[in-house]
């Protein structure tokens, strides 16, 4: 299976924009690592096992009508694995795979040249699929739903419209905002699937996992205190095992015991319920100056010199699964369970959610 990867978009065009809170080393240098422990195979794959049981049954389905798998949408927080279950899905295919992100596909031909450069039964994988503007969207119907690609030549009166017939592909679009996508592009998906966080059970095998393949030693203790702070993403729990690691070998004997992750993790700032000092300035602020909120996000970007769309995507889904913020019509506001992880005097909570 060769994989074709647009370089200059992919998946950290976000973490390119101001106040980046993925404060680790270079954009490459992640992706080179992330490319390295990215599992192939459905048996390497843990956890999202409804997703999984889901997918080989549609995947055996296709193979056996000798039919192109339908357009399937990912969508749920960053770092679940999304790219990485497109690439799972490719392999046990046997289909080569185009990786681009919709910020990639700004122009008409952007989108027109990925499309006209397919083969029958490739895989196409659009990261970030929410983004897409609508001329690039309205090109997409047709190549999605009849394999077609409707153009245009010539001028005002002379205007030709061509159907020009392309490959039986299939589209795999990953979202983080299944909300954003227009109501036309989300209907002409045949699966349309939620990624879940995973548990801290999980997390640790990809963790031990990790720690094999980069020849890392790990305790069993030592996986599961760094899956506690991982906020339920395997990619945080990728980098983690990597910092460490460097500690392990540094101050301690190499190995990764629980009290090596602990005493890293701490250095790291990194809580024990997985949170940064990004995640705790964004609770502490509305308690502090918002009275627990509610409060607007744009409010809280402001005051955090972070990017709306950072704290949306990045901070708040986990907050919020993990019950230490609230969402309200009228803004963020922190819960109970949010003041007591940051040491604050319950009794000052608002009860009221207006
Ligand atoms: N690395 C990132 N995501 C993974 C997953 N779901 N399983 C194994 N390794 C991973």
């Amino acid at each position: 299976m060769a994989i074709i990867s647009d370089d200059n978009n992919f998946e950290n065009q976000n973490s390119r924009q101001k106040n980046p809170i993925i404060k680790t080393e270079s954009i490459e240098y992640d992706k080179t690592f992330e490319n390295s422990i990215r599992p192939k195979t459905f048996e390497d794959y843990i956890g999202q096992s409804a997703l999984k049981e889901t997918l080989k049954i549609t995947i055996e389905a296709a193979k056996l009508r000798e039919k192109p798998l339908d357009h399937l949408l990912f969508y749920g927080p960053p770092g679940l694995g999304k790219t990485t279950l497109a690439g799972v899905i490719a392999e046990q295919m046997g289909a080569d795979i185009k990786i681009t992100s919709a910020p990639a596909l700004e122009r008409p031909r952007d989108i027109i040249g990925i499309l006209m450069s397919l083969k029958g039964g490739e895989i196409l994988f659009i990261d970030e699929i929410h983004r897409l503007n609508k001329v690039a969207e309205e090109i997409l119907y047709p190549a999605m739903e009849d394999f077609f690609l409707d153009m245009t030549t010539g001028k005002s009166q002379t205007v030709k419209t061509l159907r020009v017939p392309l490959p039986k592909f299939t589209l795999i679009g990953a979202t983080t905002k299944a909300g954003a996508l227009s109501g036309p592009l989300r209907d002409r998906f045949g699966i349309i699937h939620r990624l879940q966080f995973y548990t801290i059970e999980e997390l640790s095998q990809v963790i031990k996992r990790t720690a094999s393949i980069l020849d890392i030693k790990i305790t069993e203790d030592g996986a599961v205190a760094i899956a506690k702070r991982s906020r339920g993403t395997p990619r945080i729990a990728n980098r983690l095992v990597k910092r460490v690691s460097d500690f392990a070998l540094i101050k301690f004997d190499g190995v990764i015991t629980d009290e090596v992750a602990n005493y890293s993790l701490d250095i790291l700032n990194i809580d024990e319920f997985g949170l940064d000092t990004t995640d705790r300035a964004f609770l502490n602020l509305i308690i502090e100056k918002y009275d627990g909120g509610p409060v607007g996000i744009e409010t809280i970007a402001a005051a955090l010199s972070e990017d709306v769309r950072t704290l949306e995507d990045v901070c708040e889904p986990y907050l919020l699964q993990s019950g230490l913020l609230q969402r309200t019509p009228r803004g963020r506001k922190v819960s109970p369970e949010g003041y007591r992880h940051l040491g604050k005097k319950v009794e000052n909570y608002q009860q009221s959610l207006f």
